[in-house]
């Protein structure tokens, strides 16, 4: 079995980047629920069990609180922040109330060196703090082996029993050494190796794959986005031609779309593709339709209709795999705190319909993307579809302000052709969440050599994100958008006013729609 650390989640906006933290050391981590039976936890014969923060009071009436059965389950045990305190409440210690909330950067002072999570760490760490709530009375058997201007017990350990608490959290980058201090849990304490590199998966997951699949037939929508392309991938060195991919082109797609992704699937991987040029129905469709929600609605419609009739052309197949990754299906722990999780709206076109009887296969569900991302290199996809940026499944309905034309796609294709190159040119397409452009459909007044022109408005968005729920825009160098601009106004006809977005995500959506 995968040696594995398993995450207790207590409804902490950071578990999942403890999860991350934790694969970075190359040892695989799952998410489960805060009360997940311990003979469930048992049963995944875990390395190591991590607390999450979280944030309720263990106090609280409706706290979330484990099984007390962890305690007993002989593995080690790391508690972070609201995790710190459940070890407190469960073992016999106290916790309170503090008397103001610590918040932010703080001074830890390690003051047992010999404590394995600290070891060959300078006594005097910074880290990031984010409780109202501290431990003021140690559980039996424990000592402290931290503390900081207001805890006496920052960090704690039960040196025989392989319990730790820490009140910071060690997994996100404000604790700047906090990477080393999950890495001494993780090898040190609970004595995992460093075997989950994605070399390792691929070769599982194909085996998986194979095993499951048979000789059946497997369907794949593939988008040309990053999942559906790597799960394309893994699939077609599993099973080969028993895969057939279908790309439906929905006339909404940018530049070269549909060019690049017959090339490298098709040609380049040689993965049966079933091409299914849908656009004039899509266009159609969409003909004087102005209301966004409207647009929507049309586009998933027309979608599943179009891929139910590809699936029909494609010959019967008794699975549909899909590129769903891990934090589509870490359930989320909905306590208190933290309505982000509960807003988070599925933009994807909702599942497909009943009658559709398909098992499904999702060999990406337990990656982040930026596994997924290795993966699909590991796999030898071309960098143009390994880094490629999010693009929403309706396309550039949803950047065409009102009504979408033939000629108002072409305008935006060519623009946002300008923006995609001059990004990757520039290195920035890489280190941001999306760049784009918006065409609106106002015309207003310009001078083009002794003409008067009126045409349209370019907006260029970019925005930085961890996973689109939030953003902000980026504050890109003048003489880049300088660039953009007289690109875009000289070489797209039809175009000849150019703004930059400033618009922070919320307020504002990432997507004009
Ligand atoms: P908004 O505009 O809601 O977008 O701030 C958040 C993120 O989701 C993407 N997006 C979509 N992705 N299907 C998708 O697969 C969609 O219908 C869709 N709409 C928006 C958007 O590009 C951004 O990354």
């Amino acid at each position: 079995m995968q040696e594995q650390i398993v995450i207790l989640d207590f409804g902490s906006q950071y578990t999942q980047v403890i999860a991350r933290r934790i694969r970075e050391c190359r040892v695989y981590s799952t998410i489960v629920r805060y009360d997940t039976p311990a003979r469930e936890l048992a049963a995944m014969q875990p390395r190591g069990l991590i607390l999450s923060g979280g944030p309720a009071s263990v106090y609280d009436r409706h706290a979330p609180l484990p099984d007390r059965g962890i305690f007993d389950l002989g593995v080690p045990i790391l508690g972070i922040c609201y995790g710190l305190q459940v070890i407190g409440q469960f073992l016999g210690g106290k916790v309170e109330r503090g008397l103001r909330r610590e918040y932010g950067k703080g001074t830890l002072e390690v003051v047992d060196g010999a404590c394995p999570l600290f070891r060959g760490l300078p006594r005097r760490l910074q880290v990031w703090n984010s409780h109202g709530d501290r431990l003021t009375r140690l559980p039996r058997g424990f000592k402290a082996v931290a503390v900081t201007d207001n805890s006496p017990y920052a960090a704690i350990e039960h040196r025989a029993r392989k319990i730790f608490g820490v009140q910071f959290h060690p997994e996100v980058v404000h604790t700047p050494r906090g990477r080393e201090i999950l890495a001494h849990f993780v090898h040190g304490v609970c004595g995992c190796g460093r075997n989950w590199t994605m070399r390792s998966y691929a070769e599982r997951a194909i085996e998986d794959i194979r095993r499951r699949v048979g000789s059946e037939r497997v369907i794949l929508g593939l988008s040309g986005g990053v999942d559906s392309s790597v799960a394309a991938a893994l699939l077609h060195r599993a099973i080969g031609d028993q895969l057939t991919c279908i790309f439906v082109n929905n006339g909404l797609l940018r530049a070269r779309e549909a060019e690049v992704v017959q090339e490298v699937f098709g040609r380049h991987f040689k993965i049966r593709l079933q091409y299914e040029d849908a656009s004039r129905l899509f266009l159609s469709r969409l003909r004087g339709v102005t209301d966004p929600e409207r647009k929507r609605k049309i586009i998933g419609r027309t979608f599943i209709e179009v891929f139910e009739a590809a699936t029909r052309r494609a010959g019967p197949a008794r699975f549909l795999a899909q590129g769903t990754v891990y934090p589509d299906v870490i359930e989320s722990v909905p306590i208190g705190g933290n309505p982000a999780a509960l807003i988070k709206s599925h933009h994807n076109v909702g599942g497909l319909p009943r009658r559709m009887r398909f098992e499904l296969v999702e060999p990406l569900k337990c990656l982040f993307k930026d596994e997924v991302r290795q993966l699909g290199l590991e796999l030898g996809l071309p960098k143009e579809i390994v880094w490629r940026q999010p693009f929403p499944g309706p396309g550039l309905a949803v950047r065409i302000l009102g009504e979408v034309t033939r000629e108002r796609l072409e305008i935006l294709r060519n623009a946002d052709a300008i923006v995609v190159e001059e990004m990757k040119r520039t290195g920035w397409y890489y280190k941001i969440w999306q760049s784009f452009a918006v065409l609106l459909p106002v015309r207003s007044v310009g001078v083009m050599g002794d003409e008067r022109s009126y045409d349209y408005t370019i907006a260029i968005r970019a925005v930085e994100s961890q996973d689109g729920m939030t953003a902000d825009w980026v504050k890109l160098p003048p003489e880049l958008l300088e660039r953009l601009a007289n690109r875009i106004i000289n070489e797209v006809r039809g175009v000849n006013r150019c703004v930059f977005d400033i618009t922070s995500k919320p307020p504002g959506t990432i997507e004009w729609e």
